[in-house]
């Protein structure tokens, strides 16, 4: 049967980049086998201008169904003034809630060739290959009580909740774990138990679920604002990191930067695993809508290719077809090409479409 793949291009530069990375798994289909249907639905901005809420029931329905999705990026200032729980996010975070995708894996490598777009020195940088796991289901989030309430005394007051239980912490550390395995076999965990009670919990429940099960992997722990640090500081020091989803998501912006570009970096969330060996998968780059360069041809597509690659490796176990697509972006990076957010002065700048093409064109390529 085929596998059913829905794209969810979104907002802003969301559609352009989907764009490419659909040209690049129809090569995938036509030279490679890759037996899938695509199936194109509005999500986010988008979705609220045509169905009037940013994920409708019958497209959530869809994406429960997909062996995968493919997300763009939501939102933009041209939906400021929607109410709060229809923003175009809600529309995202709605997806990740609903389809349990609790693991967030955001890769953050440094391409030899890009070793100079970074901010920070080469040495500092070259070589990075860094895996954070981040949990994308609840935390502060999701937790309730949540919203805005008027005090007595008139002021207005903003609550939200940060809860984590035993299981949620276990079965992302486990996530962490088991890539560790086939990596380094390290494990940096990040919190802040010294002053919230999840984060004592979160740091109490990794030892134990390493203790019982990965005691063959390394294990360390650090409080988040210090790994913030260290990550411009010693970024090689880490190989796998596993935090919660607030700093998860502060923590992965920062390493995208490393790679001298978000828009390089790709992402895999992944549900648990079902009876049947399959899980719900979502793959997105990390970047968001840009709505500054959104329908300018100017948008980098390696982040949603190379999300692409992922979901070829974790939904469809084509790790070959995985490894060729990488050194495909790889190859063309060394040919030389750059979207306007990864060129140095001087060099010369393709758009969206042309960058899409030079990746088809390595593919072709035999070695
Ligand atoms: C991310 C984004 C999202 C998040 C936004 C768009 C809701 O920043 O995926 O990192 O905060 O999780
Ligand atoms: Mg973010």
């Amino acid at each position: 049967m085929s596998a059913k793949v829905l794209l969810l291009p979104g907002d802003g530069i969301g559609p352009e980049v989907m764009r490419e990375a659909a040209r690049v798994i129809d090569w995938f289909k036509q030279h490679r086998g890759f037996d899938c249907v695509l199936t194109q639905r509005n999500v986010g901005g988008a979705a609220i201008d045509a169905d009037g809420v940013p994920l409708s029931d019958a497209v959530l329905a869809e994406a429960k169904a997909a062996d995968a999705v493919m997300l763009g990026a939501v939102g933009g200032p041209k939906w400021d003034k929607v109410a709060y729980d229809h923003r175009p996010e809600a529309g995202l975070l709605r997806l990740r809630k609903e389809m349990d995708l609790f693991a967030n894996l955001r890769p953050a490598i440094v391409f030899d060739e890009l070793v100079d777009a970074s901010t920070l020195k080469p040495e500092v940088v070259k070589g990075l290959d860094l895996m954070i796991v981040r949990e994308l289901t609840a935390g502060v989030y999701f937790g309730t009580p949540r919203g805005i309430e008027v005090l007595p005394n008139g002021e207005r007051r903003g609550v939200n909740t940060h809860s984590y239980t035993t299981s949620e912490i276990h079965r992302v550390a486990a996530v962490a774990f088991e890539l560790a395995r086939v990596r380094k076999k390290k494990v940096l965990s990040a919190e802040k138990g010294n002053v919230m009670d999840a984060g004592r919990l979160w740091r109490e429940e990794v030892t134990a679920l390493h203790t019982e099960k990965y005691s063959d992997v390394e294990l360390s722990h650090m409080y988040a604002d210090a790994l913030a640090m260290q990550l411009l500081r010693a970024p090689k020091n880490y190989d796998v990191i596993v935090t919660d989803n607030l700093f998860g998501d502060i923590l992965s912006d920062e390493a995208a930067m490393l790679t001298g570009s978000i828009g390089m970096l790709p992402s895999a969330s992944l549900g648990p695993v079902q009876a049947n060996g399959k899980r719900a998968a979502m793959y997105e780059p990390v970047h968001g809508s840009a709505p500054d360069i959104a329908g300018q041809d100017k948008a980098n597509p390696l982040a949603t290719i190379l999300s692409v690659a992922m979901m070829l490796r974790y939904s469809f176990n084509r790790t070959a077809d995985a490894d060729h697509l990488e050194r495909a972006v790889r190859k063309t990076l060394a040919a030389g090409y750059r979207t306007g957010d990864i060129a140095r002065t001087g060099e010369k700048v393709v758009g969206c479409t042309a960058m899409g093409d030079a990746v088809l064109h390595a593919l072709k390529a035999r070695s």
